[in-house]
């Protein structure tokens, strides 16, 4: 593994399974009624946000403590952001506060490989403008290994707001690593320039996919970041390219539905497809929690196993360096 995690792109595929094997490890821990390990005592983590997140800021804050780190919530609103303060020195401030790793989210694409260059601890991109947003794509790899066991051959769909989505980009990278096989489905005015030169197909017609598919991500209409008109009214875009009951009939009866959140019920997808049995989303929320485990376990040093089990109590919990 590389130092920071800023991109989809820097998994290799052994790198990847890593993750996802360690994630899967750690989540039996976390099915038990002591969460906590004693891994990353001592470590500090800071999570730098410096936009809007509910699942991501929450499930690291979770992540960092239940590896018994201590953790450090930085929010843009109320800091000396709002004086003017620049990145870099916000990123200096806490480098000497002895930061060991930093979660970014940023409006910016390309602020978290900026922060790596001025900080020596690792750098996990949490989400940065349009670009990026690797650990979603792994919780989501991690969420259809768990639905339905392999990753190898899978065909998934991602649906809806190509352009401006940061999910779509790094889901892209990691199941062509991880050897799924990838159709983004949009209009084409939501769709990036050079999308042909992506890992991946891409179609218009969500109809004629839909029954090829093994999984169906939809992604969140962007509102907030639209500065013009991308499709006629939202009640169009719903017609052509909304996840309703009458297309969910037309998935196989195995098939899986997936949103990163938050959603647009109504939208992009329909509140009884989004409640469905065959939907993820509270799962990929719950299985945020491990894969980030596994990512700071992995950058801060983790070179064995993440846990271990007593041979003289089964219930006691091992670790490098202790015992819980
Ligand atoms: N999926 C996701 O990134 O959600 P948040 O914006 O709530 O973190």
């Amino acid at each position: 593994m590389k130092r920071h995690l800023i991109s989809a792109g820097d998994l290799s595929r052994d790198d990847a399974l890593l993750i996802l094997d360690t994630a899967e490890e750690l989540a039996r821990v976390s099915e038990r009624s002591i969460k906590k390990l004693p891994t990353l005592r001592g470590r500090t983590v800071v999570n730098l946000f410096f936009e809007d997140s509910t699942r991501t800021r929450i499930s690291f804050e979770a992540a960092a403590k239940r590896l018994s780190a201590d953790v450090i919530n930085f929010s843009a609103k109320g800091s000396s952001v709002s004086k003017g303060e620049s990145l870099k020195d916000t990123a200096l401030t806490l480098e000497a506060m002895g930061a060991d790793a930093v979660v970014i989210r940023h409006a910016a694409s390309g602020a978290p490989h900026r922060l790596a260059t001025w900080v020596r601890g690792s750098v996990v991109n949490a989400g940065d403008g349009t670009h990026e947003h690797p650990t979603q794509a792994l919780l989501d790899a991690f969420s259809m290994r768990r639905r339905l066991g392999r990753l190898e051959g899978l065909k998934v769909a991602i649906v809806g707001d190509v352009l401006h989505s940061r999910v779509a980009r790094s889901n892209v990278l990691l199941l062509g690593t991880l050897g799924a096989e990838v159709t983004l489905v949009a209009p084409p005015t939501l769709l990036p320039v050079a999308v042909e030169t992506w890992p991946c197909q891409v179609s218009y017609d969500l109809d004629a996919v839909l029954p090829k598919s093994d999984v169906v991500m939809m992604l969140r209409v962007q509102l907030e970041r639209m500065n013009a008109a991308y499709f006629p009214s939202a009640r169009e875009y719903s017609r052509r390219y909304g996840l309703d009951r009458a297309r969910f009939g037309r998935l196989h009866d195995d098939a899986i539905v997936m949103h990163p959140g938050p959603m647009n019920r109504g939208m992009e997808i329909s509140a009884e497809v989004a409640d469905s049995p065959r939907s993820t989303i509270t799962e990929q929320v719950a299985n945020g929690v491990t894969v980030r485990m596994a990512v700071l376990y992995l950058l801060l040093g983790g070179s064995e196993p993440a846990i271990g089990t007593s041979a003289a109590d089964p219930a006691v919990q091992t670790v490098p360096g202790g015992e819980l």
